[in-house]
């Protein structure tokens, strides 16, 4: 998309080389290798006999492996490139004020891998929240780790999830005194953000880490105004989707961890244990490249989006019936509009905005939300506020009581550790006997991913027609073996 920036700070720094507009590669050193291996390929000045086979040309597969750059033996050679990566990594643990970093071109679904693997071993407790993504959930299956769940609460007003309170943990904790950590989820999906300096204490004062999923928080911490991040909060780990809030290659993810609750050889063993032996550069440049820009423009591009959401919520929450999230407790860069006093229905609201160009991280009947970064301005949200406004009016009608999405009432019975569970010998039963059996597989509606059920959870007849009513109003079913819900794979009689 091709528009002007509105806002009159943070503007290029007048560099020379148009592929770096800001002049970073100076203070990124795997932005700068990127820089100059691409260009080394572009002049035709590289016949590698290494991988990748595409041996850096595009007339086979075409532009699609354009600056397509490994790590080992692109950016650097196989044998040297470790060095260079470690420098990256401690630039951005010190930004973030961790001592170890890592980089992962997998996205928070491996550092959330990662982090279970790091942080107990087969067969202990953790304090997990039931709002986890699913990569989460796989990552206890992974590790072998028992969840002692602890609920969100809910706003019955919006039906959406808030923070999970400091008292749940805290209680969960006293009960379990073995478990061997706490793994939060904060923002949330919506937003809703919590006490993590609260859940730190808690954690810390039963001697246990306190860890992170913060994959929609990695600008947080970044400007006076924006709650602080995991780590300033006084977590011991958070990993968080540089591709998500940051100006960043699809996929890159930072881990990052304050040592001493959690060993930082371990955390490293886990890490490799579930990371890809050949990362794509571009990537591993792109999550440098956004270190290096929060490192030095981060406030004024904050302070840029934080004015941005702020107009367009206002300016939607003039519309009759509309309504914005907003206030305490709430991540004040996300844009989650609520319809439901529209009567306009989300999925239909969803399909104008697609048609216009517009996709939305997630729609349901009642919610959309908007992911606004630090790469838009007024323009970019004003025309997204007069698509999705025009939009709500076109379909207007009585409005409704909100109904919250199956990911956000969840109440798990648990039968089965989820490890046990994914490994038992399993049947697949029709829906109608599926209720009360053990649940084999995760099913998730995907945004947000979060599971409805999981492995070693009863299917109970609430969940059933929880997931049918979402299918049935266009979520995609994901996860599932039979995505149509006719069928389901239960854990196996004895
Ligand atoms: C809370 C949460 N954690 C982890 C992930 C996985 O992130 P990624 O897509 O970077 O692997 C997501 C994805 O949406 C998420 O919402």
């Amino acid at each position: 998309m091709n528009h002007g920036n509105s806002g009159a700070t943070a503007e290029p720094q007048g560099t020379q080389d148009p592929r770096d507009p800001r002049g970073l590669r100076g203070d990124a050193p795997l932005l700068d290798a990127w820089l100059r291996s691409s260009e080394q390929a572009a002049a035709g000045l590289l016949t590698p006999m290494s991988v990748p086979g595409h041996k850096q040309r595009q007339d086979l597969t075409g532009a699609v492996v354009a600056g397509d750059s490994p790590l080992y033996g692109g950016l650097d050679t196989i044998k040297h490139a470790d060095v260079m990566l470690a420098e990256a990594e401690s630039r951005a643990a010190r930004l973030w004020g961790a001592d170890w970093c890592r980089f992962s071109v997998a996205g928070s679904t491996h550092g959330n891998q990662a982090l279970a693997l790091a942080l107990g071993n087969p067969g202990q407790e953790v304090i997990v929240t039931r709002n986890l993504h699913r990569s989460l959930l796989l990552g206890l299956v992974l590790a072998g780790l028992k969840p002692v769940w602890v609920l969100p609460e809910r706003d019955p007003a919006t039906g959406l999830p808030v923070a999970v309170a400091v008292d749940t943990v805290r209680d969960a904790l006293a009960r379990h005194p073995r478990a061997c950590g706490v793994f939060l989820s904060d923002p949330s999906y919506v937003g809703t953000t919590g006490d993590l300096a609260g859940h730190a204490e808690a954690a810390h004062a039963a001697g246990v880490p306190l860890v992170v999923d913060a994959a929609w928080a990695a600008h947080m911490g970044f400007h006076p105004d924006l709650p602080q991040h995991a780590i300033a909060a006084g977590a011991d780990a958070m990993v968080t989707s540089a591709h998500k809030a940051l100006p960043s290659y699809t996929q890159g993810a930072l881990v990052l961890a304050r040592t001493g609750l959690l060993d930082r050889a371990r955390l490293d063993r886990a890490f490799d244990a579930t990371h890809t032996t050949s990362p794509a550069g571009a990537i591993m440049a792109s999550i440098d490249a956004a270190r290096a820009l929060l490192a030095r423009d981060g406030k004024e591009l904050c302070g840029r989006l934080l004015a941005t959401v702020a107009a367009a919520r206002a300016r939607l929450s003039q519309v009759p019936g509309l309504g914005v999230l907003s206030g305490p407790g709430v991540e004040p860069t996300k844009l989650v509009v609520l319809l439901a006093g529209t009567g306009a229905h989300g999925n239909v609201v969803e399909s104008d905005l697609i048609a216009a160009g517009m996709p939305v991280e997630l729609a349901d009947r009642d919610t959309i939300a908007a992911i606004v970064t630090i790469a838009d301005d007024s323009v970019t949200t004003t025309r997204f506020c007069d698509t999705l406004v025009a939009s709500v009016e076109r379909h207007r009608s009585a409005p409704r009581p909100v109904r919250s999405s199956p990911a956000w009432t969840v109440t798990p019975q648990q039968a089965l550790a989820p490890r046990e569970a994914f490994f038992a010998p399993n049947d697949t039963v029709v829906a109608q006997a599926a209720a009360g059996r053990i649940s084999a597989e995760l099913v998730a509606p995907y945004p947000p991913g979060i599971p409805v059920l999981a492995p070693g959870e009863i299917i109970t007849a609430g969940a059933l027609a929880a997931l049918r009513a979402a299918k049935d109003e266009g979520s995609r079913i994901a996860y599932a073996a039979d995505p149509s819900l006719a069928t389901f794979q239960v854990i196996a009689s004895a």
